[in-house]
């Protein structure tokens, strides 16, 4: 059984790549693993400051829910994160807190395998590649970890637009296997 916390970056409700979350959510449950889901939706995560205190001290200076985000994602063994795509690339919000969890970085941390999802307006193969590019650039700084998949559910613009999409089927055969 493995520990396995998955973030919902959109901001909107009954969001496709929330849907994925769940999807895979489900699928690892199945599997026997122990699971949580956390939205960002109603919650504060501010920008990093950029003083490397939290390398130091092993915490934020900044008192908000990245804070807890990070000690959640300190002790699971899998990391996956949700997001829209904005501008061919993560949404903001997941930028954000990928910065947010540099405390995380000198410590013993203990994923290994890490997933994204990601739902767009666009259905191309192309869409979500920087948005891929760019968590394989926080993973190369956590030398244990690796992206072990990734999921796009392409073609939805509107919130919940497509529930029987096949990639809500990829990411929860997926979850299944981790
Ligand atoms: C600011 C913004 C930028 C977007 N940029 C893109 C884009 O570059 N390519 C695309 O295919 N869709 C783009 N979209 C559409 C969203 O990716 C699409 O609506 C997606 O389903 C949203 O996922 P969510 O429901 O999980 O929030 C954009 C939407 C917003 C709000």
């Amino acid at each position: 059984m493995k520990k396995v916390l998955i973030v919902s970056t959109s901001p909107r409700l009954n969001s496709n790549s929330e849907a994925l979350a769940k999807a895979f959510a489900e699928g690892a449950r199945e599997a026997g693993n122990e699971v949580e889901l956390i939205s960002l939706r109603g919650r504060t995560v501010n920008f990093c400051r950029g003083c490397l205190v939290c390398q130091e001290k092993g915490r934020c200076v900044i008192r908000d829910d990245a804070d807890e985000i990070c000690r959640k994602a300190l002790h699971a063994d899998v990391l996956v994160f949700a997001t829209p795509i904005y501008y061919y690339e993560m949404s903001g919000q997941l930028k954000t807190l990928l910065d947010r969890l540099n405390p995380l970085y000198p410590c013993d941390y203990a994923f290994r395998d890490v997933y994204l999802l990601t739902a767009a307006a666009e259905d191309e193969a192309h869409v979500p590649q920087r948005a891929v590019s760019g968590l394989e650039g926080w993973i190369e700084c956590f030398e244990r970890a690796r992206l072990a998949g990734t999921v796009f559910m392409g073609g939805v613009t509107a919130a919940g637009e497509n529930p029987a999409h096949p990639a809500l089927e990829q990411a929860a055969a997926l979850g299944k296997t981790v």
